[in-house]
């Protein structure tokens, strides 16, 4: 399907789906992602069930999602895709790369940031048991996690 099919298709979803308001007025908006959350007003419902919900952007969400906080295309992009990337060892993006080289295989924290994302919610708390130099606590913290990391090698834990 082209891309202003797609965007036809899910523009007549929206205009013939229900407020989300209206269709769930005693939800609890704070377990929403804060993405759906911000745009409350504005959030639509479709399906039988009303837990589909559409933003007038075409983004959605489904309320079964216990999982994560992604839209429905960023979930399919996650499961459907091998990322081809380099991530720089250099420069800010490099999140003190050179100070975390002391162990032989520092994660970089955007990678570990992606994977965090689709298993935990926003404010969730990551717990790494092999921490290393801790390449998953900063991806943790690029996404707006909480993390906790133990490591057996003293080392790690003072660099
Ligand atoms: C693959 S590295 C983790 C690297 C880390 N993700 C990073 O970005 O730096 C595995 C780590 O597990 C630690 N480790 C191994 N056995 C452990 C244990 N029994 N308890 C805690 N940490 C352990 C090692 O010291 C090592 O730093």
């Amino acid at each position: 399907m082209r891309t202003d099919d797609l965007d036809a298709v899910k523009s007549k979803l929206y205009e013939e789906s229900e407020p989300f308001l209206s269709a769930h007025p005693n939800y609890d908006i704070s377990t929403l992602p804060s993405w759906v959350a911000e745009s409350i007003e504005v959030a639509r419902v479709y399906g039988n069930s009303k837990k589909g919900v559409i933003l007038p952007d075409g983004r959605k969400y489904h309320l079964d999602n216990h999982l994560n906080d992604l839209t429905g295309r960023e979930w399919t992009f996650f499961i459907n895709s091998v990322f081809s990337t380099h991530y720089p060892t250099s420069g800010k993006e490099a999140y003190a790369h050179h100070i975390r080289k002391i162990h032989p295989t520092p994660k970089p924290p955007q990678l570990m940031r992606d994977l965090i994302q689709f298993f935990t919610k926003e404010n969730e708390l990551v717990f790494d048991t092999f921490m290393g130099v801790g390449g998953t606590l900063l991806g943790a913290a690029l996404c707006n996690r909480t993390a906790v990391g133990i490591d057996l090698n003293q080392d790690y834990l003072t660099a």
